[in-house]
């Protein structure tokens, strides 16, 4: 997995990984959405060190996984309607919803903000993993700030291996992209993040939501919004952006949803689907930027996704990934 001798030990004893956490040390484990690198909430000084290993900026708050009601109602003040339909039907899984925290959640977790972000993740090992620790546990991506988020326990070796205590090894991500964020505070709910819960399913049970296009900097509603994130090192632009006479020249990489023709010579093709099955495809997508990314290509040329469901969260990684001003010229 890792030839690195400094890196952590990777295991599949959950009691293990309980153990450490509880211990206030900083664990990666999987969910069904992503990797995420866990440290019990409650622990400011565990809280600090995942921040210290993601390189992860102080404003950016992180999400709290519980694997009980018991929890969340000691983490927030409220839970309202519109929440409590949203956990009756998405929870376990990849919906993560920001309501009011109360004063056991430190400041350190939720950037000073008075709201915290909640999640109950649904794979079956986080759920047993949360259940023996009996604490909440903040947990980020398991991936440097910026950087491609992790879908299997050798992405998470590979990047943090060396900074991190334990990997609780939990297979494949079967979502493949991290969780829907939905802020729940105001009036109006707020679709901050496209994730494993489409937009079409949420307002199919809560009616109409916001949603909140990105900005920059501090002033961003939800930080994980910032222009440019889950980007691969290898400079990527939209097929859109493409110019064939220039690409002959360079080695070129193409992450696409099905077979495609191209009009330049690929080095390396990532076909995600066969069929266009946007759950198939999003299941994927990491690893495939990420072998991309390892290809020693000079530029990757992505295939925009259908703009619906799943799709809109792809679409959404792929132009926070997109960095033109890098491309080799
Ligand atoms: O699927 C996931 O959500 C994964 C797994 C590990 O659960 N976690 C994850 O965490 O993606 P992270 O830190 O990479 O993304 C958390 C997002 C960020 O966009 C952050 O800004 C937002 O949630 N967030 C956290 N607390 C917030 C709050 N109080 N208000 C608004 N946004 C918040
Ligand atoms: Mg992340």
């Amino acid at each position: 997995m890792n030839d690195d001798q400094t890196s952590c030990p990777v295991t599949t004893d959950i009691g293990r990984a309980a153990t450490a956490l509880r211990d206030g040390q900083v664990v990666a484990f999987a969910t069904e959405t992503v990797y995420g690198l866990g440290a019990n909430a409650l622990d400011r000084n565990a809280v600090a060190r995942v921040f210290e290993v993601k390189d992860r900026p102080h404003f950016d708050p992180l999400i709290v996984h519980v694997a009980s009601d018991e929890w969340l109602n000691q983490l927030v003040r409220d839970v309202p309607e519109p929440a409590r339909q949203l956990a009756h039907e998405f929870w376990p899984g990849p919906l993560t919803m920001v309501l009011e925290k109360t004063d056991l959640v430190p400041d350190l977790v939720t950037s000073g903000l008075s709201s915290v972000a909640v999640r109950m993740p649904s794979h079956p090992q986080a759920r047993e993993l949360l259940r023996q620790v009996d604490l909440p546990i903040a947990a980020p991506s398991a991936n440097p700030f910026g950087q491609l988020s992790p879908t299997s326990a050798a992405h998470v070796a590979e990047t943090l291996g060396s900074r991190i205590d334990l990997i609780l090894d939990g297979g494949s991500c079967d979502v493949g992209i991290e969780s829907t964020v939905i802020l729940l505070t105001e009036e109006q709910p707020c679709l901050l993040r496209h994730g494993g819960v489409t937009q079409e399913r949420i307002e199919a049970v809560i009616g109409p939501v916001q949603t909140r296009q990105s900005s920059s900097g501090e002033s961003a509603p939800s930080p994980g919004m910032l222009p440019q994130h889950y980007a691969p090192r290898t400079p990527l632009i939209l097929n859109i952006e493409a110019d064939a006479d220039r690409l002959a020249d360079l080695r070129v990489g193409v992450l696409s949803l099905r077979p495609i023709a191209t009009p330049f010579e690929p080095t390396a093709i990532e076909t995600l689907t066969t069929d266009g099955d946007l759950r198939t495809a999003t299941a994927g997508f990491f690893a495939a930027m990420r072998r991309l990314d390892q290809a020693g290509l000079d530029v990757i040329v992505a295939w925009p996704f259908p703009d619906e469901g799943l799709g809109r969260a792809l679409n959404d990684r792929l132009a926070r990934a997109c960095h033109v001003d890098r491309i080799a010229r």
